[in-house]
């Protein structure tokens, strides 16, 4: 889609719809005198009439009204004025794209980010809007068969003009565009990795695709180690969930190189589990539905090295995917085993269906060699994140809260929201184990935290964060079922605060 930004009153716009703001007050900021004077009070009075309450979600669409040059008018309810917000602001776009998307609509100028909302400029909300209007249009539909018919013959929806009336924002405007359209081209490729069924989708995949993701900008180099590299780096955790798999682990790199070779990178790890059945530990058959999803982690990781090399971030960022299948079988670990992680630390396996904390762990050793400015790790690591936060937080860990810090602002800035829980001795304790250096279970109670903790034991040497984005990542059943692309755009807010 295109977008672009101008300035100017509504009137004398010729386009498809223009899409203007109302209140519940029956008031709108950008139908004054002069736009109900040319159309002869036509807008006020349908606002009389009482057919839109101007309530969040409760859009009008009008045509032909004289006096208007726009083909369409469509009124969007923005709610009570003094409550208007940017939660608000969000849900409004949403509905407006909706409304849109029900249209045979080429074209459009919007007067939403004209809606006057304190604490955010029109930079923020440009690019909101165009991250939630073109999000609002996702389909994955590569797997369908007949296409042909069900595709809907209306005219698609091609450009949308936002309207700045303030011409020293227009440049910051701009770039708000361009940064809107780099977050809409991680996000597409977080989703459709995360969508595609794990049959097709599986370690190789993923490698591969970071491969060709790394050909197509000069700035990204990417490298795969196979097994016998793993071997050779004594991951004896991450190999572990491997091996029940006909498809063999793998670590996949890349460095996305903005800045001089000096600076410290900022490096991401992934849990890139393809399909989770539990292992010899076997989910049930319900809750292994959606577990395709397991790997929305990794996904992230190639989402983040694409919106950098998108921008040219002057930023130097590390992507780390732990990528494995997680199956049951004859040649699958057991519980009882007990694996030496690369850092040299042993492992009492007490549950196979814990398996992300074991392949980010040695995924976690490996950063070291990066020399990190920070790492922050992202994974659907634990049912019991999605039971105490649901799908509004993700779950924040850290072992340096100035970075929490950083995360926990950037989430509310985003929308894309995180929540820090803690990481005290006495969750600690629970991993004690009598035969190894600790184990990989333990609770239920606590269970996000007592995975975190896991984590905690292998990133003492680096500034350290991690998302648990079970709740948040994706849907795993219902009629949204599919990822979301978080936490994508938390972690883009983070570092274009980075570069500031
Ligand atoms: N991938 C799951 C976490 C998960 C479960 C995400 C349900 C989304 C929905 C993870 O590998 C897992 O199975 N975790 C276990 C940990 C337990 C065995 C300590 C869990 O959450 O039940
Ligand atoms: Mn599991
Ligand atoms: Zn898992």
């Amino acid at each position: 889609m295109d977008f672009n930004i101008k300035s100017g009153q509504p009137e004398r716009r010729h386009t498809d719809c223009l899409i203007l703001p109302v209140f519940e007050s029956g008031k709108s900021p950008i139908i004054n005198t002069k736009l109900d004077k040319s159309c002869r009070e036509a807008l006020t009075n349908i606002l009389k009439l009482g057919d839109t309450s101007g309530k969040v979600g409760q859009n009008l669409l009008l045509h032909n009204i004289p006096g208007i040059n726009s083909d369409r008018v469509l009124l969007v309810g923005c709610g009570k004025e003094s409550e208007f917000n940017d939660k608000i602001f969000r849900e409004v776009i949403q509905k407006m794209a909706i409304s849109l998307n029900n249209t045979g609509v080429r074209e459009a100028v919007c007067y939403l980010t004209e809606a006057p909302l304190k604490d955010y400029d029109n930079a923020w909300k440009i690019q909101q809007a165009v991250m939630i209007t073109v999000s609002s249009r996702y389909k994955f539909e590569q797997f369908k068969s007949n296409l042909d018919k069900s595709r809907n013959p209306r005219q698609e929806l091609k450009k949308i003009t936002w309207i700045i009336n303030n011409p020293r924002e227009t440049g910051k405007a701009e770039q708000a565009i361009k940064i809107g359209l780099a977050l809409c081209a991680g996000l597409q490729i977080i989703k459709d990795l995360a969508n595609t069924p794990p049959n097709v989708c599986h370690p190789d995949y993923l490698a591969k695709f970071a491969l060709k993701l790394a050909k197509s900008y000069k700035a990204i180099s990417a490298a795969v180690l196979e097994r016998k590299d793993l071997q050779a780096l004594k991951m004896g955790a991450l190999l572990s969930v491997g091996q029940g798999s006909a498809q063999p682990p793998k670590l996949i790199t890349l460095e996305y190189r903005g800045a001089a070779k000096s600076q410290a990178p900022l490096v991401f790890v992934g849990k890139g589990i393809t399909f989770d059945t539990g292992g010899n530990s076997l989910k049930s058959p319900s809750g292994m539905i959606g577990m395709k999803f397991d790997m929305c982690g990794a996904a992230t990781v190639l989402g983040i090295i694409k919106f950098a090399a998108e921008l040219n971030l002057p930023l130097n960022i590390v992507g780390v995917i732990a990528a494995a299948e997680n199956m049951p079988g004859g040649s699958a670990s057991r519980p009882d085993d007990i694996v030496t992680t690369m850092s040299g630390l042993t492992v009492e396996i007490l549950n196979t269906d814990a398996e992300g904390r074991l392949v980010l762990c040695d995924a976690l050793t490996y950063c070291e060699r990066f020399k990190p400015e920070v790492v922050i790790d992202m994974a659907t690591l634990t049912g019991a994140c999605v039971v105490a936060l649901g799908n509004f937080h993700s779950g924040l860990f850290t072992n340096y809260q100035p970075l929490a810090n950083d995360l926990l602002n950037a989430g509310i800035v985003s929308g894309d929201k995180c929540w820090q829980l803690p990481l005290t001795d006495e969750y600690h304790r629970l991993l004690d184990s009598n035969v190894a250096d600790l184990a990989n279970v333990a609770g239920p109670e606590g269970g996000s935290i007592v995975a975190a903790c896991y984590l905690s034991r292998f990133t003492k040497n680096y500034h350290w964060a991690h998302l648990d984005i079970a709740g948040t990542a994706c849907r795993y059943t219902g009629k949204d079922r599919g990822a979301t692309g978080q936490p994508l755009p938390l972690i883009a807010e983070y570092l274009l605060n980075k570069c500031k």
